[in-house]
């Protein structure tokens, strides 16, 4: 199975993240056939893709992991909007976090030790927190403006209490990826 480590945000934060998306919609003037828009409602910020995992490997991954980190819960708050990848055709349309990065740096470093503990690969790139809020149908056909487009969005700021991590499962075949929580772990005092 295909499995993740996300942080989730919060109910009223994701219509928050509606609101970006709109804004966003409104600033790129792109159509339903140039951008596909991630559902706000399984938004989540990736914190490890793990790619596919055997049921060995998931049961050492959850031995591994445990069900908790000593990290504090903190709050997430979003920045601007960017793209990737940095030049060239536009691929992604991301969020960024103003607040809450190093916090979530930091959680994703002691994952990686529990995942290498794991025997599981760490993919070995450093993590810039962020929401993929659209991706491009096909980046070959993307506006030369967008990047400029996107960049010029004023996005309204959504905060977001973080107290847990979980890790999902991903089923890509249906029409819409469908994610199932499989464990949690709780941040020290959550
Ligand atoms: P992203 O939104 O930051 O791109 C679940 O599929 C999540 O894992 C996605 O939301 C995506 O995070 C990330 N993901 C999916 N496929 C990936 C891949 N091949 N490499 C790295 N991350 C991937």
């Amino acid at each position: 199975m295909r499995l993740f480590l996300a942080i989730d945000f919060e109910p009223a934060a994701r219509e928050g993240l509606a609101a970006v998306q709109t804004a966003l919609r409104t600033a790129t003037g792109a159509g339903a056939n140039d951008l596909r828009w991630t559902d706000p409602g399984t938004l989540h910020l990736t914190l490890h893709f793990l790619g596919e995992v055997d049921a060995a490997g998931l049961e050492r991954l959850r031995t591994s992991l445990g069900d908790a980190l000593p990290d504090r819960p903190f709050t997430l708050r979003t920045g601007a909007p960017g793209c990737f990848p940095a030049r060239g055709p536009v691929r992604v349309i991301w969020l960024g976090m103003a607040e809450g990065g190093p916090e979530t740096t930091a959680i994703h470093g002691e994952l990686a030790a529990r995942i290498r503990r794991a025997g599981l690969v760490v993919e070995p790139r450093p993590l810039t927190p962020h929401l993929t809020l659209a991706r491009a149908r096909d980046p070959r056909r993307s506006a030369r403006d967008l990047r400029d487009r996107v960049a010029a969005c004023h996005a309204p700021v959504i905060a977001s209490r973080v107290d847990r991590v979980v890790l999902y499962e991903s089923d890509l075949s249906g029409p819409r990826p469908r994610y199932t929580a499989l464990a949690t772990l709780a941040l020290a005092g959550a």
